[in-house]
């Protein structure tokens, strides 16, 4: 099963500081992960270009896949502050992946379940991997908004509110009880863990789910890269 290993930068960083991070990355990383294993970017959307192009530029830095915290539910047209997939598809590489309904989209843009659910109708049109964030509570409404169809055409990253930004990850054991109500829930998809995910516990989460979405670690590349070497 395809593995991901994603970088959440949320809304951090500059022009010049995602510049940095790539060439910090690409002298962290120690060797070239393998086919299996997709090391997703998400940047602001500003910075997506600059980071589209820079990582072009290293055979390491290459590998990296580029991804954006969120998608209009709409297609091209009159919906002001909005960006549609098809305004992410000239980039030297496009984008392919999209994180759907994140806590933060939920919690401060009040997004529902309903809201994540056509976004990732969306994605699927466009051929871009939605990757789906649930909470432990809402596992099951979420999965029945999303149309049956696509259940098993999304990856889902179980993010517990609690553990998100505060040091507090989830324990190993508990993680993998929830990926297994996933899978239920949403069919034999990857599942990715998280919420304070660091180098010292990415091992961990290795042995029982298909990556992790990192917010925090992933600021840092060596920190980052750290956490890529350890689900290669
Ligand atoms: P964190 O964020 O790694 O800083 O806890 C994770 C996330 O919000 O996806």
């Amino acid at each position: 099963m395809q593995k991901y290993v994603i970088a959440n930068w949320k809304s951090n960083k500059t022009f010049e500081s995602a510049q940095s991070w790539l060439s910090e990355f690409s002298q962290a990383v120690v060797k070239p992960w393998s086919d299996q294993l997709q090391v997703v970017v998400a940047p602001p959307l500003s910075l997506l270009q600059v980071v589209a192009e820079k990582k072009q530029l290293n055979p390491i830095t290459q590998q990296l896949v580029l991804g954006v915290q969120d998608i209009s539910p709409f297609a091209a047209g009159s919906y002001t502050g909005a960006v549609a997939g098809e305004n992410l598809s000239n980039f030297p590489s496009s984008v392919s992946v999209a994180i759907v309904g994140h806590s933060e989209r939920r919690r401060y843009f009040k997004e529902t379940h309903q809201d994540a659910a056509n976004k990732v109708a969306r994605c699927l049109e466009l051929g871009i991997t939605p990757v789906v964030c649930v909470d432990d509570e809402y596992i099951a409404a979420q999965a029945a908004a999303i149309a049956s169809e696509h259940l098993d055409k999304c990856v889902v990253a179980y993010e517990e509110l609690g553990a998100i930004g505060t040091g507090n990850n989830e324990p190993v054991e508990r993680v993998a009880e929830l990926v297994q109500r996933i899978k239920v829930a949403f069919g034999e998809i990857p599942v990715l863990y998280g919420g304070s995910v660091k180098p010292a516990n990415a091992g961990d989460y290795a042995t029982i789910c298909s990556g992790v979405l990192v917010g925090g670690a992933s600021l840092r590349a060596d920190s980052f890269a750290q956490i890529v070497a350890a689900f290669n």
